[in-house]
């Protein structure tokens, strides 16, 4: 099954107008996917979308409008974590271009590394680590494996973003990612360890996305939502429960904010 055969079948449901934007949703942040009015397809009914095993996630696609725009919604994601593979959303991201799409905002749940971005705080991501020496490429064969990296975070997107919070009343600090693979959290050697190399923030996904964005050429964006202090920074017992009931504090202001950068397109 080629990406371009799924995309017709979801064009057959959906209908073909054309999609303005493609949106990922993180941990616990799946809300925003039942508010569009549109057409849901569970993952289960998408040939090679991963079957998301993570709970806090709702695995369906959501093709529809918010905001008046017309937007695809993967109301979940894979993660290396599951089965070993980096390239997991390779296939629904190839989709998601195969409909037309050109622009992608990625959102995750992730722990904070700094006192000024307290849980229930979301950060734009100016730039990423990787620090799990993994990559979804690899093993890629065309030369279009060797992506610049430089504007990974596009700078048009992050303008808008930025119009959009302010407009919102919303405090978005800009900060450095580090992907760790997970599952376990990480040690607080390695959250010090993190903080020294220059990360503002730590999560198990949305790198590898970014990546196979670049690959596709889409134009793309992340934000976090801050659910905890990393590791040995606080006294909080991490855990993905944590991660869920701590996700939807922060979820209400990223929601504003996307919402008012839809308004604006
Ligand atoms: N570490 C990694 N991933 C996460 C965290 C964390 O502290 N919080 C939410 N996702």
């Amino acid at each position: 099954m080629t990406a371009e055969t799924v995309a017709a079948h979801i064009r057959e449901r959906a209908g073909d107008a054309p999609i303005q934007i493609g949106l990922v949703l993180g941990s616990g942040l799946g809300h925003l996917a039942d508010e569009v009015r549109g057409v849901a397809i569970p993952y289960a009914e998408l040939e090679g979308f991963p079957h998301a095993g993570v709970s806090g996630h709702s695995p369906k696609l959501v093709i529809g409008e918010l905001e008046g725009v017309r937007v695809a919604v993967f109301g979940g994601r894979a993660h290396y974590y599951e089965a070993g593979n980096p390239a997991a959303m390779r296939f629904p991201l190839e989709v998601l271009r195969a409909l037309g799409v050109e622009q992608l905002l990625l959102t995750n749940a992730a722990g904070s590394l700094r006192a000024d971005l307290p849980p229930g705080s979301i950060m734009l991501l100016s730039d990423h680590i990787n620090f799990t020496g993994l990559n979804p490429l690899i093993g890629e064969q065309s030369e279009a494996r060797f992506v610049g990296m430089s504007d990974a975070h596009n700078p048009d997107l992050h303008a808008r973003l930025k119009a959009a919070a302010k407009a919102a009343d919303v405090e978005m600090p800009e900060g450095v990612y580090a992907w760790f693979s997970g599952p376990s959290f990480e040690t607080p050697a390695e959250i010090r360890a993190a903080r020294v190399l220059g990360a503002d923030a730590v999560g198990m996904s949305t790198v590898p996305e970014i990546i196979l964005s670049r690959f596709l050429g889409l134009k793309v964006a992340a934000i976090s939502v801050i659910t905890n202090m990393g590791a040995g920074l606080s006294d909080e017992t991490l855990s993905h429960d944590h991660t869920k009931t701590m996700a939807p504090i922060g979820a209400a202001k990223l929601e504003r904010t996307l919402r008012e950068m839809l308004r604006a397109l």
